[in-house]
């Protein structure tokens, strides 16, 4: 579990690559049925992000921001099931239940969230949250809380 620590304790980078390489780590220490909201604004690497989780899960096809189409689901080696939600559009709770999101949690299950904070109150309680920004020398900094 050295990445948990790792991004416990807060890591840059330098590159989308090296982004993504620290998201298939942890995608491989994940424990099954994770929910990870990813807090940050624009273009800090949330999609980036996503996509290196996708390729640690066995994901091969591409991963895109699910902008307009709230979330995609993707289906993994070992029967792991990564479904990307993008909450920005998102304004009610009501609209996160129309989702009916719980019947594509097929275990074992990663639940990736952008702008978590619009749908706050409906994220499991026991989801990781991970803080991504960019640095003053332009390197991304990533910390999970
Ligand atoms: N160190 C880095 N980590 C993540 N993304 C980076 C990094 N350096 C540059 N980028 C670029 O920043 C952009 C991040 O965009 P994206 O992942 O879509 O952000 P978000 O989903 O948070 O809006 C991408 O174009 C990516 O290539
Ligand atoms: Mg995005």
């Amino acid at each position: 579990m050295r990445i948990l620590e790792e991004l416990r304790a807060g890591v840059t980078t330098a590159s989308a690559v090296e982004t993504q390489e620290l998201a298939s780590e942890l995608a491989r220490a994940l424990a099954g049925d994770t929910t990870l909201a990813l807090h940050g604004n624009l273009g800090v690497g949330k999609t980036t992000f996503v996509q290196g989780l996708a390729r640690g899960f066995g994901i091969v096809e591409a991963v895109t921001s699910p902008t307009f189409t709230i979330y995609n689901i993707h289906r993994g080696t070992k029967g792991r099931t990564l479904v990307h939600l993008d909450a920005y559009r998102l304004e009610s709770p009501k609209q996160i239940e129309d989702l009916l999101l719980e019947d594509f949690l097929v275990p074992p299950w990663c639940l990736a969230v952008e702008w978590p904070e619009k749908i706050g109150a409906w994220l499991p309680v026991g989801a990781l949250h991970l803080d991504l920004g960019i640095a003053a020398d332009e390197r991304h900094t990533l910390r999970l809380r």
